[in-house]
Parts: C-alpha cells; structure tokens; sequence
C-alpha cells in the first residue's frame, strides 16, 4: 500500500474511465469508505449510506442504466462547444474515456453509489414563530445545501483511490433514469444516490491535473476585484 504526500494526491488524482478487470480487495474498499466517512456533513449528521455493488447481475443492470442516461448526456454534449480552458487533446480525451464508461461500466469490478437520507426540517409547530413563519424558505435551503453533506466524502473517495493506486471518476448520468436505478438498489424512498462511482485498477495513469489557473477563479474581498496572487 503506498502513502504519498497530500498534495501529490490532490494534484494528480484525476478522473479514471477505463478500467481491468481485476478485483479490488475488499480491506481496501473499507479503508476508502473509512476515508469517505471522515468528511464533514451538515450538524455532523452522517446520513449517508454507501452501497458498494460487485455482484455481476447488479452491475449488469446498473450498467444498463448507466448506458441509457448516457444517452441523453451524449446529445446534450454533442451540443456543447470544448470549453475554452481545454485543449482539443484533453476535450477529446474526456469524451473518449467518457464513452467507454458508458459501454462498460457493468465490467468495472466496484461500483460505489454514496447516498444520502433526506434530512427533513424539525415540524412547523415545534420551531419559534418567526422562524415557523419561513419553513418554506428553511426547506429551500435544506435542498440548496444537500449535496454539501455527501460532496466532500465524494472527493476523499478520489484522493484514497488514488492513494491506493486504483482509479475512479464521479459520473451522474445514471439519475437521468434515477427510478429505475432506485429500484434496481432498492433504495427507501427519503434516500438519494448523488453519484455512481466506478472503482478499478486503472487502464491509464494518475495525473497531472490541469486547471484554470488561480489568478483566473479567485476575487480579493468582492467580485472580479483581482486577487494579488502571492504564492506562500
Ligand atoms: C457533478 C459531476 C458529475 C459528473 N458526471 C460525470 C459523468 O456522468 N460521466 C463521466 O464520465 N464523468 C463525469 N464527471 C467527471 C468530470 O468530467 C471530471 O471531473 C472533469 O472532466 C475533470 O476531470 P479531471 O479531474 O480528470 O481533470 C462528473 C463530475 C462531476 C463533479
């Protein structure tokens, strides 16, 4: 097992599509998912719930759903232009990767699905006036924030894999179908997988990642003031 530096983790984790057949010993799956619940939640609830598919006929179905919703991804990004920040050879790279997932995902050995319970505001009646007043608004903000309390566990995910020299990618193409998919899991209905993440020894290498440069994204105090750029 090798342990690198964080850094050299963060910077070359990239995403992985094409994957062996191998499998991946289950101690290691653990130690992922042990990493993934090391991750900040909202009111440190930890309502997520990780399903880790390796069973053939449940990837076989997953697949086929995967395979559907990439469908319609494909139309939608046949739509799109490359994003000015890529290279022709990086576009055409992710499209690539991208197509053999959607061919086969059913063959990558782990499919993990990280989940999470819905976290429901407290009844009307049990909150001060004022605040019972704007439930509505207290629900739009529960769901504006949602994702935030299963996101960060996605990305230790990443980086452990990476660790652990296996390969992984965030994909999300399956909830475009997400009944079926939901019936496939057996999932209760208050519980909502955010992402479908193949798990595998890797066809191709880790790293390096390419960005947007800093100078580009980050603003000094308030939007589009330049942020001076000091390295430390
Ligand atoms: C919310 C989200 C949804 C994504 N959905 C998919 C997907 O359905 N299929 C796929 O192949 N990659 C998917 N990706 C992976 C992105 O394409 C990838 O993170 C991006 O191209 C950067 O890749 P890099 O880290 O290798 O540079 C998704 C990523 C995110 C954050």
């Amino acid at each position: 097992m090798t342990e690198m530096g964080l850094f050299e983790a963060m910077y070359s984790a990239r995403s992985l599509r094409r994957f062996r057949p191998d499998p991946v010993p289950e101690a290691l799956v653990t130690r992922i998912l042990d990493a993934a619940i090391r991750a900040p939640s909202a009111g440190n609830a930890q309502n997520w719930a990780f399903i880790v598919v390796r069973d053939p006929a449940q990837r076989a179905r997953i697949g086929a759903v995967y395979r559907k919703g990439s469908d319609i991804a494909a139309a939608v990004y046949a739509a799109r232009s490359r994003p000015a920040h890529l290279t022709e050879a990086q576009w055409a790279r992710m499209l690539d990767t991208g197509a053999w997932l959607w061919e086969h995902m059913a063959e990558v050995p782990v499919l993990l699905v990280p989940c999470l319970r819905q976290r429901d505001m407290p009844p009307a009646e049990a909150l001060p006036r004022e605040i019972a007043a704007r439930h509505g608004e207290e629900l739009a903000y529960l769901d504006r924030i949602r994702g935030a309390s299963i996101y960060p566990a996605l990305q230790n995910i990443i980086l452990a894999c990476r660790a652990f020299g296996l390969g992984t990618v965030i994909t999300t193409n399956h909830l475009r179908c997400e009944a079926e998919f939901n019936t496939v899991l057996g999932l209760p209905e208050d519980v909502h997988s955010f992402a479908l993440m193949p798990i595998g020894y890797p066809l191709d290498r880790h790293g390096p990642l390419s960005r947007r440069p800093v100078e580009e994204v980050a603003h000094a105090d308030r939007w589009s003031a330049p942020w001076p750029g000091g390295s430390g």
